[in-house]
């Protein structure tokens, strides 16, 4: 039982792109996924890395007022995800912006806009009734990176059991990550998102379909990137919804 949670956590951690385990560990990662700190038999019952009955609201709670990484130290709001908890497809970006961590709400801001319009515009031209309200959107890091720099591993390592739970939960029949460091942090794979995008990945058992990260959309020199990122939103609506 605990050798096959183990394994869960460490290929949790994998498929994150992390490759190394700190031995002094955050305290939102479990103690018990340190194995090497507990003589065999003698360490803590690890805790389900899921626990049954979990819920996006427990989800909420046991976050609370992180302070489990620096992220927290220049945080406005801490921004979890929104949507509808059923829906059969997940967006994952990478971070809230400025606009995200004042509102608390992912994508709001101009990129928010845009990838709004994209997944309304695309359903509508293919004939496939959905909202933005409709589908899930959330960030593989819920509080702002300080003048929106990547996030770090050991942050993303962090806050990954969070967004780990928050697909446990929905269950997606599709992931869509939203630039290179969703998509390299969704499936452990570290090219480019030009590499990457319109190509079909795995998370745990779910599909992962990688596209541009709107942000990137927004600026004037990759216009042709948008076409490519409708062509990849496409594939993932009729896969998700026909
Ligand atoms: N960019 C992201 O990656 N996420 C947001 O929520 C907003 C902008």
């Amino acid at each position: 039982m605990a050798d096959n949670l183990l394994r869960q956590y460490l290929e949790f951690y994998r498929d994150l792109g992390v490759r190394e385990l700190y031995r002094q560990m955050p305290a939102i990662v479990p103690a018990a996924a340190v194995p090497v700190q507990a003589p065999a038999g003698a360490g803590p019952e690890l805790p389900p890395l899921t626990p049954s009955g979990d819920a996006l609201l427990k989800i909420l709670e046991d976050i609370g007022d992180c302070r489990r990484c620096r992220l927290h130290e220049g945080r406005g709001k801490l921004v979890f995800g929104v949507g509808n908890e059923h829906s059969p497809v997940v967006f994952v970006g990478e971070g809230p912006g400025a606009e995200e961590d004042e509102q608390g709400i992912p994508f709001v801001g101009r990129a928010g806009q845009l990838l709004t319009q994209m997944i309304e515009n695309t359903a509508k031209k293919e004939g496939i009734p959905l909202r933005r309200e409709d589908v899930y959107i959330c960030n593989v890091v819920k509080c702002r990176p300080p003048g929106n720099r990547t996030p770090e591993p050991d942050e993303m390592e962090i806050c990954g059991e969070f967004l780990y739970r928050q697909l446990s939960v929905i269950q997606p029949k599709a992931i869509c990550a939203l630039g290179g460091t969703a998509a390299r942090a969704m499936t452990g794979h570290k090219e480019g998102v030009t590499k990457m995008r319109g190509k079909w990945y795995k998370w745990r058992e779910v599909p992962v379909m990688v596209t541009y990260h709107p942000s990137y959309l927004l600026r004037p020199y990759n216009q042709s990137a948008k076409r490519d990122a409708w062509e990849d939103l496409k594939r993932l609506l009729h896969f998700v919804y026909d």
